[in-house]
């Protein structure tokens, strides 16, 4: 048996001796576990004791990394060699905020010079346009910025913009991401062409749903100011410079970046323009400083007390130990509602795999479903399945010791007071529930007759034992929210790794979109060939059956 196959074996027989044993028991046998399983590093505080695991689980998940070469591996992504290796492209992003080793040459292109560069270029048009120096068409200053990408040219400005509000001080932005008209018409609607900004956010420059949100954005602009006017008021990030200059747009508002930043990877490159745009350069400086100083503890820090180590083995650990299909996001921070969905197309995008590096099936299963609300919405939704429903879902809690606003009004102390007390009091629920003989002895102090506590003590009674993970930290700052996303980068990396697949591709969103481009002229009225199954035979016909005629 290899090293890394009797880790595996000893993972397994781990979770096989812990499975049984209840969160409640892990606790009264070990009155420190919250000091043996949490980890820090700045501000951030891991506590993963609600999490079924003693010291040999951790110890196996550990090695099992260990095993599985992830400082290796991870010395490889630092250095800039080939690790996304069905694209044979390096995987930079840690370059983008200062993380990567020095001196580092990528076919010939120094790594650490262009970036410099091209964020020098990025920061300082951002400012321009914050400062109106850089004006509208008419001479007046721009208020409103839309950002039309997807995916990773979408999610992660989205997300920053909105956990930076109280930095926001620049235009208005606005995020336009999906095909269907309803997002760009209401996007649109509300603003005045004369000074609005778009930036065509697409590191292929190709993506049909960016192209024809584009196009029509542009139709818009042309309409509003003239065509003579529309140049000034586009601007694009991508890495195909080819494309961009196809579209007209001028290569002084041209912002690069490169094959090894992955779109899900790229907020920290000229991608964050909107971001920038918002809060301002130093203010993106602090995130991307953030994101760096996690790279650097990623880099050094002993396993067992690396934080992105000790998530992705819990992660490990939920997934492949105790077979958990799914993992509950669930940010006690109203500025990372979007948090969740910034994860989702960072995990499941990266680690949603089942064949290895080497092409071959993997043995096990791979990235967990991730979804999640903001608490304490959450709650008063879909808790209730967390708390009693047949399926155990680990639950991942980020919270802010401390709230900040831009504009404070008397009594937010006391929100914030009652959000942590909530989540605290969810994660304690999950952990150790409510035993009937609790039930029933609560019930009867409370004045309630033996008839109608047996009628409810089966529903009102908690099995507990459901894990949760807490990530604590002061505030969420632009540095903080850099150690954070860093962090969750890092830990789909180490999961990778650890299940022998290439984060870094997405092949599975190829086949899709091959058959859209096939099915459009069909759904626009074409001959439906007989080759086409019958149920989208069928569905196309009833469209067409339903479908108004087109008045624009
Ligand atoms: O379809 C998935 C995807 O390729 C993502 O990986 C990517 O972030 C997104 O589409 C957008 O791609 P682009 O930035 O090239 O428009």
């Amino acid at each position: 048996m290899t090293e890394l196959a009797s880790q595996w074996a000893e993972v397994q027989q781990q979770a096989k001796r812990l499975k049984p044993v209840h969160l409640r028991e892990l606790f009264a046998q070990d009155p420190n576990r919250f000091a043996k399983y949490s980890a820090h590093f700045h501000d951030l505080l891991l506590d993963f004791s609600k999490e079924k695991i003693d010291q040999a689980a951790l110890n196996a998940l550990l090695a099992l990394a260990k095993a599985a070469k992830v400082e290796h591996w991870r010395d490889q992504m630092l250095s800039g060699a080939k690790i996304n290796s069905t694209e044979h492209r390096a995987v930079l992003h840690t370059a983008l905020r200062g993380g990567a080793n020095a001196n580092l040459i990528i076919d010939g292109q120094d790594v650490n010079a262009e970036v410099a560069e091209v964020k020098e270029r990025f920061l300082a048009f951002a400012e321009q346009v914050r400062k109106g120096e850089y004006l509208a068409s008419n001479g007046q200053a721009f208020t409103d910025v839309v950002n039309i990408g997807i995916g990773g040219s979408d999610l992660g400005a989205v997300m920053v913009t909105q956990a930076l509000a109280p930095y926001h001080d620049g235009p208005r932005t606005h995020f336009v991401s999906n095909v269907d008209g309803a997002h760009i018409a209401d996007t649109l609607a509300k603003l005045n062409p004369q000074t609005t900004l778009l930036i065509i956010a697409s590191k292929t420059f190709t993506t049909a749903e960016t192209m024809l949100n584009f196009a029509t954005a542009l139709a818009w602009l042309k309409v509003g100011i003239g065509e003579e006017n529309s140049g000034k008021h586009l601007v694009a990030v991508s890495t195909n410079l080819e494309r961009t200059r196809q579209f007209g747009i001028d290569d002084s508002r041209v912002f690069g970046f490169w094959d090894w930043v992955g779109g899900r990877y790229s907020l920290w490159s000229s991608v964050g323009l909107s971001i920038a745009i918002a809060v301002g350069a130093k203010n993106f400086q602090a995130l991307l400083d953030g994101a760096k100083a996690m790279d650097e503890h990623f880099r050094t820090a002993p396993l067992a007390q690396n934080l992105p180590v000790l998530l992705a083995s819990i992660g490990v650990w939920r997934r492949n130990g105790l077979n958990y299909p799914t993992v509950g996001l669930m940010p006690y921070d109203q500025r990372l509602a979007r948090f969740p969905a910034y994860v989702q197309q960072l995990d499941m995008e990266s680690n949603g795999k089942s064949v290895t590096r080497d092409g071959t099936a993997v043995s096990t299963t791979t990235g967990p479903i991730v979804w999640g609300e903001p608490g304490t919405n959450s709650q008063h939704s879909f808790f209730q399945l967390i708390h009693q429903g047949t399926d155990v879902i680990p639950v991942d809690f980020l919270l802010a010791a401390n709230d900040h606003h831009a504009k404070p009004i008397p009594g937010l102390y006391q929100h914030q007071t009652v959000l942590m007390t909530n989540a605290l009091a969810q994660a304690n629920a999950l952990a150790f529930g409510r035993t009937a003989d609790e039930v029933r002895a609560e019930m009867q102090d409370s004045g309630a007759k033996p008839e109608a506590i047996e009628e409810l003590v089966a529903h009102r009674t908690f099995k507990g034992d459901r894990p949760s993970t807490m990530l604590v930290y002061k505030t969420l700052d632009p540095y903080t929210l850099g150690m954070l996303v860093a962090l969750f980068e890092h830990k789909v990396f180490v999961q990778g790794i650890i299940w022998n697949i290439n984060s870094y591709d997405q092949w599975g969103v190829e086949l899709g979109k091959k058959l859209a481009t096939a099915l459009q002229p069909i759904v626009a009225g074409a001959p439906i060939p007989d080759s086409l199954d019958s149920s989208t035979r069928g569905l196309i016909e009833h469209i067409h059956q339903l479908r108004q005629e087109e008045t624009l």
